[in-house]
């Protein structure tokens, strides 16, 4: 989708050509002498339209002014929150085949954030999926112009979100993919496609690579799968070689059975999103890509199948990590730890100034947060605070977690250093605690995204 912003006064959108007109309207509206102005100063006037963010008058071909519909959206305060509730309301117009312009119009003076928000929300809602239908309408809306009173003062926001956009698009198009189109090959090859940017380098490692540098917690879960495991490892280049970098990590379970430990077959297929974690880094280096920030960013994803299998790894196989640790399978469903932890300990190669690591981990932490906010264990405050921040900012929040040593007892074995599973209780702290002993002294993070990766259907 093609984004554009422009200096647009409510009379200069009177006369403005497109096929939707949309216009936020915020709480103490100030009339000018125009149309629209005219027009919603009407409306608000006859409690036909409400300024509360969702609240939306919907008309079509109204008098003297150009766009065949227009749509009053109430937009609050103005705040990113409240721009972002308010297009929301967009809905289905924002996926009609006949409408393929928008303008979206601040009638009023934009809050920060707030434009980089509508950018945001609006291509999430005209978003389809269409890799696998052979009679798919792509989308049809293709041009959004974003008006503004004064385009320079936000431009460097519009841009930011633009390239954001490039990259959620990105990691929702593979998260969204089923396991015969997303497998760890194809995974790997749209890592290496992103290295046709400037900037960014790939380099994938295959099953003989793994093995040679001893991740036998990877190859453990990759084991039971015809499909070829990957070990994708993106660079992201935009500072001196000597500025350490920020280490990504992603899990890449491109279907997860849940292996002999077989899982329940109701609801298996979203199983396919498990390697949302490396969706997210795929899009985080797609953004890099536009964005071309003065950091280093170093992208790890694992990527493999847990399938049961007459080779598959069993409940009880003792398999020895890249770290040396060895780890008792007691569970095979457990295997985002696995694969994660030799990654991990791969990451400290890079002498980084943190590592990040996103995975759909655990049903429990779907069970503690639901779908809003991501679970976030973190070694660091400042690093913790960070995310925190930059959560709230892209209306995409998570929450901390504790780490107390006392969550680990359950991760004692007698066969091995450590168990890939504790009991039931607190189980996205205790996977947390399992990656926390593969990443010694550098600030760490853990998103748990279980629950935020995926909306059912
Ligand atoms: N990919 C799942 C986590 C998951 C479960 C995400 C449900 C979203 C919804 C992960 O590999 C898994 O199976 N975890 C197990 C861990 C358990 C065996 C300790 C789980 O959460 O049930
Ligand atoms: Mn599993
Ligand atoms: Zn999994």
């Amino acid at each position: 989708m093609n984004f554009e912003l422009k200096t647009l006064s409510l009379s200069a959108a009177v006369a403005y050509k497109c096929d939707l007109l949309v216009l936020l309207v915020p709480e103490g509206f100030q009339p000018q002498s125009d149309a629209l102005s005219a027009l919603i100063a009407g409306a608000l006037k006859a409690g036909d339209l409400e300024t509360k963010p969702g609240k939306l008058l919907s008309l079509y071909a109204p008098a003297g002014i150009t766009a065949r519909r227009l749509l009053l959206l109430g937009c609050g305060k103005g705040s990113a929150h409240a721009v972002r509730q308010a297009v929301q309301a967009l809905g289905a117009a924002s996926k009609a085949p006949s409408i393929k312009r928008v303008a979206l119009v601040f009638a009023m003076d934009c809050e920060a954030g707030a434009v980089g928000a509508a950018v945001r929300t609006i291509a999430d809602a005209s978003y389809v999926y269409t890799a696998t239908k052979s009679k798919a309408e792509p989308r049809a809306l293709s041009r959004v112009t974003v008006g503004v009173a004064d385009a320079g003062a936000v431009r460097s926001e519009f841009a930011t979100a633009s390239a954001l956009v490039a990259g959620i698009e990105y990691a929702r198009e593979w998260a969204n993919r089923p396991a015969n189109h997303a497998t760890p090959t194809l995974v790997g090859d749209a890592a290496n496609a992103l290295s046709k940017h400037a900037g960014i380098q790939c380099k994938l490692h295959g099953p003989a690579q793994v093995a040679k540098l001893g991740m036998g917690a990877f190859l453990a879960v990759a084991q039971g799968s015809e499909q070829p495991l990957r070990f994708v490892e993106l660079r992201y280049d935009g500072a001196a070689r000597s500025q350490a970098p920020v280490v990504l990590v992603g899990k890449g379970i491109t279907f997860d059975t849940g292996g002999i430990s077989l899982k329940p077959a109701a609801e298996m297929d979203e199983m396919k999103f498990d390697m949302g974690g490396a969706a997210s880094v795929l899009g985080v280096f797609r953004a890099l890509a536009e964005l071309r920030p003065a950091i280093n960013v170093v992208g790890l994803i694992p990527a493999c199948e847990n399938m049961p299998d007459g080779r598959a790894v069993k409940p009880g196989d003792v398999v020895t990590s890249m770290s040396g640790q060895t780890i008792e399978i007691l569970n095979t469903d457990a295997e985002g730890r696995l694969v994660l932890c030799d990654a991990l300990t791969y990451a400290a190669r890079f002498k980084p100034a943190a590592v990040i690591d996103i995975a759909t981990l655990t049903g429990a932490c779907v069970v503690a947060l639901g779908g809003l906010r991501s679970g976030l264990f973190a070694s660091d405050d400042e690093l913790a605070g960070q995310l925190i921040a930059a959560g709230d900012a892209a209306q995409d929040p998570c929450w901390r977690m504790p780490l107390d040593d006392e969550y680990a007892e359950g991760l004692k074995s007698n066969f091995a250093d450590l168990a890939n599973v504790a009991g039931r209780a607190g189980g996205a702290i205790t996977a947390a605690k399992f990656l926390q002993s593969f990443v010694g002294d550098v600030p760490w993070a853990h998103l748990d995204i279980a629950g935020t990766a995926w909306k059912s259907g």
